[in-house]
């Protein structure tokens, strides 16, 4: 990557992701530019069009990855732009390499991707990851239980596509019921941003809460995942089980990162 710009444009908060990226861009020699607040400090503020931004961005980078509040928010960009953009989340979307480094953390822990049972919990409605892990993990035949409080059930269209596919899709409120039976869970946090009521945030947040308790009703050996951050839905307690894989998870994203630059920039 040696000479190559990597632009880092982040319209939404983020440790990791940006980090990841970052650091993945300068671990192969690359250089980064980046604006961490760009819903206040860019130009966006000005007005600036997101495929203006596209259209710039080729005049001083190589590539470029976006985290923005809109759906389309990587699309419009990859319009203006002839460099690659990479989607870092948009909205309550997609967040496609939050999956692969999930599926690699999966693979890593388990030894194996095909016959698991995996149990995604907490906001699926609005959690972008697992949208996004869901229908990666959905390739390699999973048995899915959607754990989640009724308001915030996995959209539609995604159980449907996992169920056209002959993906075991089982919606349930009870976690421990669920845990019981699964390899791994995959925890979100309840997401605050895509709330216009606080008090119906107020009242779904801590429905869940995964803690030592939890892990002894569970399977043997489950695997505890979070895309992170937490906010209170594992105690920390759970840090010392040795299935806690939320932290390997998140050091897993710098050499997926690089793995996704790579490629996307032919060098792979
Ligand atoms: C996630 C995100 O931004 O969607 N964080 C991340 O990228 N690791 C999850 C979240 O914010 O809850």
């Amino acid at each position: 990557m040696a000479g190559k710009v990597l632009a880092t444009l982040f319209f939404e908060p983020s440790t990791q992701t940006r980090l990841t990226f970052e650091t993945a861009m300068l671990r192969m020699g690359g250089h980064v530019v980046s604006v961490t607040d760009a819903k206040t400090s860019s130009s966006a503020i000005k007005g600036e069009k997101l495929i203006d931004t596209g259209r710039m961005i080729d005049g001083y980078a190589d590539l470029a990855v976006i985290r923005h509040m809109d759906e389309d928010s990587a699309k419009v960009l990859a319009e203006g732009a002839r460099a690659p953009v990479i989607n870092a989340g948009n909205g309550s979307g997609q967040h496609p390499t939050q999956a692969l480094m999930d599926i690699y953390t999966i693979q890593k822990e388990k030894g194996r991707l095909n016959n698991l049972t995996v149990t995604l919990a907490g906001d699926l409605k609005n959690g972008r990851t697992v949208h996004s892990l869901s229908l990666l993990l959905g390739k390699y035949g999973p048995r899915f239980k959607f754990v989640s409080p009724e308001e915030l059930r996995m959209p539609e269209e995604i159980t449907q596509l996992l169920r056209a596919d002959g993906i075991d899709v089982v919606e349930t409120t009870n976690l421990t019921e669920a845990v019981a039976k699964s390899d791994v869970l995959y925890m979100t946090r309840i997401q605050r941003e895509r709330f216009t009521d606080p008090a119906e945030y107020n009242r779904l947040k801590g429905t869940y809460v995964v803690d030592n308790e939890l892990i002894q009703k569970s399977k043997h050996g489950i695997t505890i995942m979070h895309p992170l951050p937490r906010v209170d839905e594992i105690a920390m307690e759970v840090d010392n089980y040795e299935g806690a894989a939320y932290f390997r998870q998140a050091a897993n994203g710098v050499p997926i990162r690089m793995a996704v630059i790579s490629l996307v920039t032919g060098l792979d």
